[in-house]
């Protein structure tokens, strides 16, 4: 068997277009369990998890970078590519990982940071000492001046002032779009490419299932453009695309691109670039929605949301390991969410909100419930964020964006049970503040109570998947004579899902038309009783605050 035999042979069989039924669960190594006890996370711990993982009905694991690195961006600043830094583990443990997975038929997608290294990447120690114009040196974008490519907008506004640093060393300014210490590689030079490529087949030998394109909008400059989406960035991503496409055509790559859904689009090309793209523009307006209790900002943003290629998927998400970006809305929206959502001006950082979803709304178990509902019902594979699913916590005294990456909350026991380290060891430290702490919200206590969150999420999951109509199907908004109800259809041949919410903190009544639906009987999921057969006259529902249906239509 030759390499890419021996890959294929590793990963998951069957299940063309996986990604579209994919519920992804987004976790940190680092986090979220410590088999070795030295205080950080690894992949021993996180193996020993999975059926953890399994249980909640996701089917696919989204790892945060876990390469050797100086972690001064939690370890989007990579220092090796083709390695796991020490303290999570070895390239062994990585692979029994990814076998575990595998055999629980759960699908693995890694970090692939492509626009930039760390500076203490062996490449950026080379490139600052090669002479001028030599491919080393061109691993990296350099200029005698820093005042090129000033159309370029700064993206950590908190913290960097410029896009260019200077180097000592090089004695030249090099150019960078996000951390002064994460330099950005030069994809105009043809070895930078090969180096990606060799990365990228490094990790499909060990069998991953997907990439996670990070800041992919910024791979490619060009003098007089705003350096983001150039056509050079997309011509690359197809190369990259076709070189997978040949050997591995069912690893998908999953792109980071933080822009309005039209520009988003362009990153599946014909379907010849990325098959997934998060849905940013959605994100916001989810919490908009419901500080506004209006259906409008979901409603505007879909219509606004052109279709896509037949093989790609939109990934969307309430939270991530970032702040809540609220790049993607206009600034009168972004002034009115923060004072919602983040009136406490240390919960702000760069243009976003750093907590975690839970404490956004004030530990409100009917809004938490009702983001999910949406989230597991909207078009595109939901993404979920570890802890979420128990309604953790955060702390805005952590700096940068740590507050909303603390260890994972196991049990009651010391250290949340995530580490037998003693506490000041810990990557993080745990959530103490009474109302978040592990005492009061843990894995293990939800697991016993039937009517947890966890254990609602579960319930929620199971029935998604039991209904192709929404993982797969289309969508239609279904009209009403009351803006505080958002209602659509997602149907899929015969399989017609119904789902109506209320947004409003009041009780509402809603009549919803239904055309073409006559005779049908909503059959709602969670507990499977019959409601009234739709009629002729609008259907009408009514609502507590903030509930919401999910009907199965049948004839
Ligand atoms: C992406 C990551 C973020 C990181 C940045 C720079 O936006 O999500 O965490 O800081 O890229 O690598």
């Amino acid at each position: 068997m030759n390499d890419d035999e021996q890959a294929a042979g590793k990963r998951l069989s069957g299940a063309r277009l996986w990604h579209k039924d994919a519920v992804i669960y987004q976790l940190h190594v680092k986090s979220f369990y410590d088999a070795d006890g030295d205080g950080v996370g690894d992949f021993c711990g996180l193996t020993g998890k999975l059926d953890y993982i399994a249980s909640l009905g996701v089917n696919t694991i989204w790892l945060l970078p876990f390469y050797p690195s100086p972690r001064r961006d939690d370890g989007y600043d990579i220092s090796d590519y083709r390695d796991v830094s020490p303290e999570y583990g070895s390239i062994a443990d990585f692979q029994a990982f990814v076998d575990a997975a595998h055999a629980r038929q759960i699908r693995v997608i890694i970090e692939l940071v492509v626009n930039h290294t760390s500076d203490e990447h062996p490449w950026f120690q080379r490139a600052r000492r090669a002479p001028v114009g030599s491919p080393e040196r061109d691993y990296y974008v350099w200029s005698d001046t820093d005042d090129k490519f000033s159309e370029t907008r700064i993206i950590f506004v908190d913290t960097e002032k410029s896009n260019w640093s200077w180097d000592p060393v090089a004695q030249a300014y090099y150019w960078h779009r996000f951390y002064s210490h994460q330099p950005d590689l030069n994809y105009r030079n043809p070895d930078v490419v090969n180096e990606l490529l060799v990365t990228m087949n490094f990790w499909l030998a060990k069998g991953v299932d997907g990439f996670r394109l990070d800041a992919i909008p910024h791979l490619v400059e060009r003098e007089h453009t705003d350096n983001e989406n150039l056509p050079e960035t997309h011509a690359l991503l197809k190369h990259v695309r076709a070189n997978l496409e040949a050997k591995h055509p069912e690893v998908i790559l999953l792109a980071e691109a933080n822009l309005w859904q039209e520009e988003a689009r362009e990153y599946f090309g014909d379907g010849d670039e990325c098959h997934m793209a998060f849905h940013f523009p959605l994100m916001p307006r989810m919490f908009m929605a419901l500080a506004k209790q209006s259906a409008k900002p979901i409603k505007t943003i879909l219509r606004q949301t052109s279709s896509i290629p037949d093989d790609c998927q939109w990934a969307i998400f309430l939270r991530n390991h970032d702040e809540l970006t609220l790049e993607m809305v206009t600034e009168s929206e972004r002034n009115f969410l923060w004072e919602t959502y983040a009136a406490d001006k240390r919960a702000r950082l760069n243009l976003g909100i750093r907590r975690r979803l839970s404490p956004l709304m004030d530990q409100d178990r009917r809004r938490i419930e009702l983001l999910h509902m949406l989230l597991f019902s909207l078009p595109g594979s939901p993404v979920l964020y570890y802890g979420d699913e128990i309604g953790m916590g955060d702390n805005i005294d952590l700096g940068d964006r740590d507050g909303v990456r603390t260890p994972m909350q196991w049990s009651d026991h010391q250290n949340a049970g995530f580490s037998t380290a003693s506490p000041h060891k810990l990557a993080l430290p745990i959530i103490s503040d009474p109302q978040f702490s592990y005492a009061a919200i843990n894995v293990a206590d939800q697991q016993g109570d039937p009517h947890s969150l966890l254990n609602w999420m579960k319930q929620m999951l199971r029935l998604r998947r039991r209904h192709e109509a929404v993982s797969r199907g289309s969508l239609r908004f279904v009209k009403t004579d009351n803006e505080c109800v958002l209602s659509y259809l997602r149907a899929f041949g015969d399989d017609i899902v119904l789902c109506a919410a209320n947004l409003s903190e009041t009780p509402q009544a809603v009549r919803l038309a239904l055309p073409g639906l006559e005779g049908y009987v909503p059959v709602e999921l969670c507990g499977g009783a019959s409601f009234p057969a739709v009629g002729r006259e609008n259907y009408p529902l009514t609502f507590q605050p903030y509930a919401y249906f999910w009907f199965a239509m049948r004839r």
